[in-house]
Order: C-alpha cells, then sequence, then structure tokens
C-alpha cells in the first residue's frame, strides 16, 4: 500500500499506459500522452503521489505490479468495473462534458438526454466518489491535492465533506462552458458540477474567458438555484507554457524529418499542423482553407506542402471515427482535385509519434493552429519554441493561448475558411525580415512562462488556502 502523501496529483490518465501481452501480462504500450506527458516532468522529485485511473485491464495489473511508478513517484490507480468507467469517461466525461465546454453539441440533433444518460450520469458520481475515497486514504493532514480536468467536477464538494482539512485546487485544461452551454445538460448535472466546483479550495484556468465563463455561471440564479449555496470559488488563470529543458533535449535528439516525408516536400514551403484528431481541433476547415488558397492564389500551387501530423484519439466514440474519415476523405478529394505527378498537396499522416512531430516543428514555414475552442493549446507554443526556420503561427482567437501570442501571431476566426485562406497566403508571403522579427517576438511570448510556472502557481495557490 501506498504511504501517506503531502502532495497527490488526480488525473484520469497516468503517465504510463499499457496493453495485454503474452500470458495476459501488461506490457507497456507508451507514455500516457497530452497532460500526463507533460504532468509528469513537474510532478517527479516532489514525493508526490499521482492519483490516476485504471483505463484498461492491463493498466490495473501494471499498478498492481508497481509497473506504473515512473521518476520516483508513487502512482496509484482507481479501478471502476468496465461499464460504469465507460460511461464515466465515454458517456459523461467526453460525449458530454467535452462537447459542453467545447461547444461542440450539434443542437438540433443532440445531446438527447435519456434514461441511459441517467445510467452514466451516476457511473460519473460514482467515478468521482472512488476517486474521493482514495484521496482521503492516501493524503496526510493538510495534504495539498491538484485535481485536473472535467473528469472530476464534483470532487471538490466530496472531499469538502470528508476531509475539510485538505488543501484543494482544480485545474480545467479545455475552455469552460459559459451559462448557456451549461443550460444544455440536465440541471441536476449542471447544479452538481457547479456545486462540485464550488467546493475546491480555488479553480484555475488557462484563459481569462474561460475563469470569466466559470464566474458567471454562479451568478445566474437558475443555474446556481439547485446549487447549494451558489457561492463561486476562488478562480485563478495560470496559462501552462513549455518544457523548455525537455524541448531543448527533444530538438537535440531529433534525426531530422521522416526521408519519406522531405522528398514529398522537397524544396517547397512546409504548412504544418500537429492534432490529436478531435473535433475540436477544426482539422477539416483547416483543409478547406488550404483548398482555398490553392483556388484563389494559384501561384502557390506546387510550391507549398500542407502536412497534417495526427495522433489517434477517443476511438471508442462513433463521432471521433467519422470525423476521421472526413478527414481522410477531404484530404483524398483535394489532392485528386490539384495534386500532380511530382506534386501531393496535403500529406495527412496519423501515428502516435513524438519524435516525428518535433522534427516537422523545427522545420515548418506555417504552423497552422485553428480550434474551433480550446483551453491552451500547446501546439501553439511549442511549435514556435523548437522551429529553426522563422516559421509563422497562424493562431486561431479561440484557442486559450492566442491571449498571450496575439502579438506574434496571425490570428483567425476558426469558422471563417476565406480568412484563415488569407492569413496562409500573409504568412506564406511575408519577406525574410519579416518573417523573422514575428518569430523572435512569438518565442518571447511563449518563453514567458514555462510548465514549472504553471506548476508553482498552483502548489502557491494551494499553500495560501485557509484550512
Ligand atoms: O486537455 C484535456 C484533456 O482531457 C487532457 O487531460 C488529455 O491529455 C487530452 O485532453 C486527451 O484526452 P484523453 O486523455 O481523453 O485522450
Amino acid at each position: 500500500m501506498a504511504t501517506v502523501a503531502d502532495l497527490i496529483v488526480v488525473s484520469n490518465r497516468g503517465p504510463l499506459s499499457f496493453q495485454l501481452g503474452d500470458e495476459g501480462r501488461a506490457q507497456l504500450a507508451g507514455s500516457g500522452g497530452g497532460l500526463a506527458t507533460t504532468l509528469q516532468p513537474l510532478v517527479a522529485g516532489r514525493d508526490a503521489t499521482w492519483i490516476a485511473s485504471s483505463m484498461s485491464e492491463a493498466d490495473h495489473l501494471a499498478a498492481s505490479d508497481g509497473l506504473m511508478n515512473v521518476d520516483g513517484m508513487t502512482v496509484v490507480t482507481v479501478r471502476l468495473d468496465a461499464d460504469t468507467y465507460r460511461m464515466a469517461y465515454d458517456v459523461v466525461s467526453n460525449a458530454t462534458l467535452w462537447y459542453c465546454h467545447h461547444h461542440l453539441f450539434d443542437l438540433p440533433r443532440r445531446p438527447r438526454f435519456d434514461v441511459h444518460f441517467v445510467d452514466a450520469w451516476d457511473a460519473y458520481v460514482s467515478m468521482n466518489e472512488s476517486f474521493a475515497d482514495e484521496i482521503a486514504r492516501l493524503a496526510s493532514q493538510g495534504a495539498t491535492v491538484l485535481v485536473q480536468d472535467y473528469h472530476f467536477a464534483l470532487l471538490g464538494k466530496l472531499l469538502e465533506a470528508s476531509r475539510p482539512d485538505l488543501r484543494t485546487v482544480h485545474f480545467t485544461h479545455t475552455p469552460f462552458g459559459d451559462p448557456s452551454a451549461l443550460r444544455v445538460l440536465p440541471a441536476n448535472c449542471a447544479s452538481e458540477l457547479l456545486e462540485g466546483m464550488a467546493g475546491f479550495g480555488a479553480c484555475g484556468f488557462h484563459a481569462p474567458r474561460w475563469k470569466a465563463a466559470f464566474d458567471a455561471c454562479y451568478h445566474e440564479d437558475d443555474l446556481t438555484a439547485l446549487a447549494g449555496s451558489g457561492v463561486a470559488p476562488y478562480s485563478f488563470v495560470a496559462p501552462l507554457g513549455p518544457d523548455p529543458v525537455a524541448l531543448e533535449n527533444e530538438a537535440a535528439e531529433s534525426t531530422g524529418i521522416d526521408p519519406a516525408l522531405e522528398r514529398v516536400v522537397g524544396e517547397r514551403m512546409l504548412i504544418l499542423r500537429v492534432d490529436r484528431i478531435e473535433l475540436s481541433k477544426n482539422i477539416i476547415r483547416g483543409l478547406f482553407a488550404f483548398e482555398e488558397l490553392l483556388d484563389e492564389k494559384p501561384e502557390w500551387r506546387d510550391r507549398v506542402v500542407m502536412v497534417a501530423l495526427a495522433y489517434p484519439s477517443r476511438e471508442s466514440l462513433a463521432d471521433y471515427l467519422a470525423y476521421r474519415s472526413e478527414v481522410e476523405h477531404t484530404v483524398e478529394r483535394i489532392n485528386d482535385r490539384f495534386g500532380t505527378d511530382s506534386w501531393t498537396p496535403i500529406v495527412f499522416n496519423v501515428a502516435d509519434d513524438r519524435s516525428r512531430s518535433v522534427a516537422a516543428y523545427m522545420e515548418y514555414d506555417v504552423l497552422l493552429v485553428n480550434p474551433v475552442r480550446d483551453g491552451l493549446n500547446l501546439v501553439a507554443k511549442e511549435g514556435p519554441f523548437l522551429n529553426r526556420n522563422d516559421g509563422s503561427l497562424v493562431l486561431s482567437r479561440e484557442a486559450g493561448a492566442f491571449d498571450e501570442l496575439k502579438s506574434g501571431a496571425f490570428g483567425i476566426n476558426p469558422f471563417d475558411v476565406t480568412e484563415t485562406a488569407a492569413a496562409l497566403h500573409g504568412a506564406l508571403g511575408l519577406d525574410r525580415d519579416e518573417r523573422a522579427e514575428r518569430a523572435r517576438t512569438l518565442k518571447k511570448l511563449v518563453v514567458a512562462r514555462t510548465a514549472s510556472d504553471w506548476m508553482e502557481d498552483q502548489l502557491r495557490i494551494a499553500g495560501s488556502l485557509e484550512r
């Protein structure tokens, strides 16, 4: 059993993920990816306990054998039965709260909250209760508990009841749905969510807009009527930054762009995008914008290649599979339309391969980051940090990172294909001096905050909470 901890970090995904191998043994499948990868070096060396979900049977076996423990950290996993976890993670966290916070609902058709959703919400409550029990069991008196993301909105109230001595901070890595978005949820879910979060000592966000949307929910009588006192918790803004040392190491180890890709791009300019295959990332409008660029500014034909490096994501959700296939068809159609024997306009490459992305970051001419809505978007910071080619950034005004990077980026409305095409044209056409000047500005903005600044902010705020 893990010993009692003064610092506990909670996230759904743990630092490592496992799969079942020969003879039913757990084998390492890779790093947790996304947030978990960012958290790992920040948590290491602090004598912390990290509590995460057993996302699969293999994760559970690995955790029981101590294989989850990395960098001297104790990793404890919470195991729910498979159906409860699927409902809490897929149905509530990914297909409901994620959509709510990113404004992804297709309102004429979905969501449809029916009796099955009632069961799914019960599963979400049960997941939060299981984590609350585990935290209560492992936390020392007055311990700091840093909770990550929408999977655990209810933990604040649960811990306030069971362990009022704890210093609890919740950090939301997504945007936060404003009052009108929360009104789409069943009334009891919206109020339980707000009440749950009000129990944390503090709630953090990557951008002022998401904090404002969160605070606003506590000023709406209909939302708070059912939510206990309706008093907003203390909230704060602390954007995540890149980890300069880790990125420099990755750059030093990079063996460059894959030769096959290098051959396709050749001497042409490179527009890069790097995303999970995720509805909020707006990959399809990005492709349409590239098509409009080739239509309206034919001088770019055969002079530029768009490389879309995509990471598979949430493939248990039908929407995500359908989205991937729509992306693939759009790429195929545009390539059929414009491609020649010697020029492939778009390369769409799906793999869970970080070193491939690092090599491409170093060389792009233009990085396109156009999410419909995004909590921060670390690609928009890591790309300019790693780039060695005075590349430009075309960035959605709906990404949390826009707030910090706007003076160095080409800002776009992500729904406006024509504006995106014009920004690509502007960025590709910059002269050498302008490119260099913009790249310098961007890099200065990017390094203004690092990943450890973000961590220290949470620890400082936790330390200042009265208990
Ligand atoms: O940024 C929000 C987030 O949920 C992160 O916690 C995570 O790294 C990423 O999205 C990917 O989500 P998932 O862990 O569900 O694949």
